[in-house]
């Protein structure tokens, strides 16, 4: 009976600690100071513990089709490069200014499945400035970014210029060109069918 008294001290105690905590302003949630090293670990070991469980089951589609490499070039430099930066470019004043800070997805891709790339991309990241695409894109509008980021670890400078200027027109970023001969093309892409404008869940996003 004393341990159950003793405990239930110590709890409303740690309670009333934490939520004086949240009320008292001492925690500083500014963009331009970093996490102590305890918090850091904290957040990233959970988030890649999610990712990481999460990813598992999705199905891969063949992200080997050139087509798809092209269509996914062109929407990677109008939906990630501008926090994330791309080859030879760094990333724009909003991605400079985050915290924690987009990484370098060429490294993200070496060390990342598909299949994680896919869900982040997807799903976002709580907490951090990393959007949730699936909340305007289809799978099959996300399918063409992953095998891009596939190339991506490979590809310098010249070579990502060259890839989005051979890429022209491809990818839903580009004019809403058709993707042709990807496996997805169609399937629930709204963007694919300006006949039906009433179905474009893409009208209130630009870049
Ligand atoms: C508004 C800024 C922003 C945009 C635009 C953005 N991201 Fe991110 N992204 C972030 C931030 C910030 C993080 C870091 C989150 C963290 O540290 O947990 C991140 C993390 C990621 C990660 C996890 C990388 C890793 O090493 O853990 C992937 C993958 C990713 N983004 C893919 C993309 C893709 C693909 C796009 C474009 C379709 C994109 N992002 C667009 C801000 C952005």
């Amino acid at each position: 009976m004393k341990i159950i008294k003793t405990l239930t001290i110590v709890t409303t105690i740690v309670v009333i600690a934490i939520v004086g905590f949240a009320y008292s302003g001492l925690y500083d949630v500014s963009a331009s100071s970093s996490h102590s090293s305890i918090v850091n670990w904290l957040l990233s070991t959970t988030s890649h513990a999610s990712i990481e469980r999460n990813a598992k089951g999705i199905e891969v589609p063949d992200l080997g089709d050139d087509a798809l490499v092209s269509a996914g070039v062109n929407d990677f430099d109008g939906m990630c490069a501008g926090c994330h930066g791309a080859p030879g470019q760094d990333p724009e004043a909003m991605g400079q200014g985050l915290n924690p800070p987009p990484p370098d997805l060429a490294e993200s891709a070496s060390e990342m499945s598909p299949a994680e790339l896919f869900w982040v991309t997807k799903n976002g990241i709580k907490m951090t400035g990393m959007p949730a695409w699936g909340a305007t894109h289809d799978d099959d509008a996300i399918w063409p970014v992953v095998a891009f980021l596939t190339k991506l670890p490979d590809l310098d400078a010249a070579q990502y210029r060259n890839l989005l200027e051979s890429a022209s027109g491809m990818g839903h970023h580009a004019n809403d060109a058709a993707v042709e001969g990807h496996p997805h093309e169609d399937a629930g892409h709204s963007e694919d069918k300006p006949a039906e404008p009433e179905e474009h869940d893409h009208s209130t996003h630009e870049h």
